[in-house]
């Protein structure tokens, strides 16, 4: 298994540049499955969990064909088929690999009538169950049941519309149902639905598509269903996870980043607490600066939330850069059930940190000192990269498989800023 050599003390200067979201683009590809026509996806980003999702799709019998259509720039357009569908059973062996797999669950009994969907099972950073998924199908008219590990969705007559109110805030639960009910009988509507931006871009990519759909960006989801939707073309929108990441690089490094591709509004919880620590952040004509004014970062009280709230997928990020922070910081982590699995990684890194139930209090330290640490999940990873450039002396990352499943290219992205980093290919 590869690893990551990183010596750290270099402020990052220079320009990186924002990709397509990965938690756009997964429920984007999904999203082919409700048209017999041409769906073509722009700027999606070249991840492992993206080749997953092809894969997953191929064996359902789409064609899935990759192209470089934006020629210079190197962005992967794909151009996704589901004319031909053979098979409505998305198997264990890929869905255990990636969880946003049970997003092809919506179409499949949508458009097909039935489906066979491996429960995902849980996951490093918790249970993550999908009775959600299940309970807004079932409003909408499918038979589930539960068998031998597999989701088993029915629906011989197609689905109809209905009215389904979240008992808790979802974006995968969001997602399926928003596209089961672009082609659900009638109208649907979904109340207390996840407001993450990833949720607007697959509106507008269904509506591009011929959905009809109200009330992008607020708790309640109108659709009125179509019988059948066309295909279109849509442009993936910037990862903000990607471009928050990168700016608390910027931040823990003392540097000055221009996160090329990147808009303030995606991280509009993210910004004003960085602000309060000290880090400035400003639009550019290409996307946005991150820079540390005056020096030092203060310590501040996070709490992770649904949109527009402080996002998950950037608590461990945010609590690396206050790890060095003057101060204290109390971290509450309110989404998952286990995502602190960081932080013993980094109190081997000299961190200061005493995890209470849902919350960690960090006290800042003058400065982390390098060594070798583990990788348990997607954004852990990333904030032990983090925590390696700003450390003293070396860091070597292990398991960093986490690492490319959501980072295109984050090494070539974080050297060419000036970082002292490098993959090393695993000695065994
Ligand atoms: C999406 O996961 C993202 N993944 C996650 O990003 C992100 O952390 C999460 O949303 C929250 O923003 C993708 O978009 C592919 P949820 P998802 O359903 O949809 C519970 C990353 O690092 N829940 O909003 O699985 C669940 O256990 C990944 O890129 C139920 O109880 O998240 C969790 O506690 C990690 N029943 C909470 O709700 C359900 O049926 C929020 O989960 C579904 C979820």
């Amino acid at each position: 298994m590869d690893r990551m050599r990183i010596v750290g003390g270099t402020p990052l200067r220079g320009r990186i540049a924002i990709g397509g979201a990965k938690n756009a683009a997964l429920p984007l590809m999904a999203a082919c499955l409700l048209s017999e026509e041409t769906l073509v996806l722009e700027n999606v980003p070249r991840l492992a969990d993206i080749s997953t999702m092809k894969r997953l799709l191929a064996q359902h019998g789409v064609e899935v064909d990759a192209r470089d259509e934006q020629g210079a720039s190197g962005e992967q357009t794909l151009h996704l088929n589901a004319a031909k569908i053979g098979s409505t059973t998305a198997p264990y062996d890929l869905v255990r690999k990636m969880r946003a797999s049970v997003l092809v669950l919506g179409p499949l009994v949508a458009r097909f009538g039935e489906a066979r969907v491996s429960l995902p099972g849980g996951c490093a950073i918790g249970d993550r169950p999908v009775d959600l998924h299940l309970a807004g199908l079932a409003a909408l008219g499918a038979e589930i049941e539960l068998t031998e590990g597999y989701i088993g969705a029915r629906a011989p007559n197609g689905l109809k519309g209905a009215r389904f109110v979240f008992p808790k805030v979802s974006v995968g639960a969001t997602e399926n149902l928003l596209m089961a009910a672009a082609l659900a009988e009638g109208e649907t509507v979904l109340v207390n639905v996840a407001r993450e931006p990833e949720i607007g871009d697959l509106a507008r990519c269904l509506i591009a598509m011929g959905a009809e759909i109200e009330g992008i960006g607020t708790e309640r989801l109108v659709i009125r269903g179509k019988p059948a939707l066309h295909g279109g073309r849509h442009r993936v929108l910037p990862d903000r996870i990607e471009m928050g990441t990168y700016a608390m690089a910027a931040a823990i490094t003392g540097g000055d980043v221009e996160l090329v591709g990147g808009d303030i509004d995606l991280l509009p919880a993210v910004f004003p607490v960085l602000a309060e620590a000290g880090i400035a952040a400003e639009n550019t004509a290409g996307g946005v600066r991150v820079y540390r004014p005056n020096g030092h970062i203060t310590g501040v009280d996070v709490m992770t939330e649904p949109f527009p709230g402080f996002p998950t997928d950037l608590q461990a990020q945010m609590m690396v850069l206050m790890s060095v922070a003057e101060g204290a910081a109390m971290i509450t982590e309110t989404i998952f059930e286990n995502r602190f699995m960081h932080v013993p990684e980094l109190r081997r890194m000299g961190a200061n940190i005493n995890v209470h139930g849902a919350s960690a209090m960090v006290r800042g330290v003058r400065a982390l000192k390098g060594a070798p640490v583990m990788a348990t999940d997607l954004r852990a990873s990333v904030s032990l990269v983090l925590a390696g450039l700003a450390a003293q002396g070396e860091t070597i990352v292990n398991r960093i498989y986490h690492l490319d499943r959501g980072y295109e290219r984050l090494e070539e992205k974080l050297s060419a800023c000036g970082a002292v980093i490098e993959r090393m290919p695993d000695a065994a």
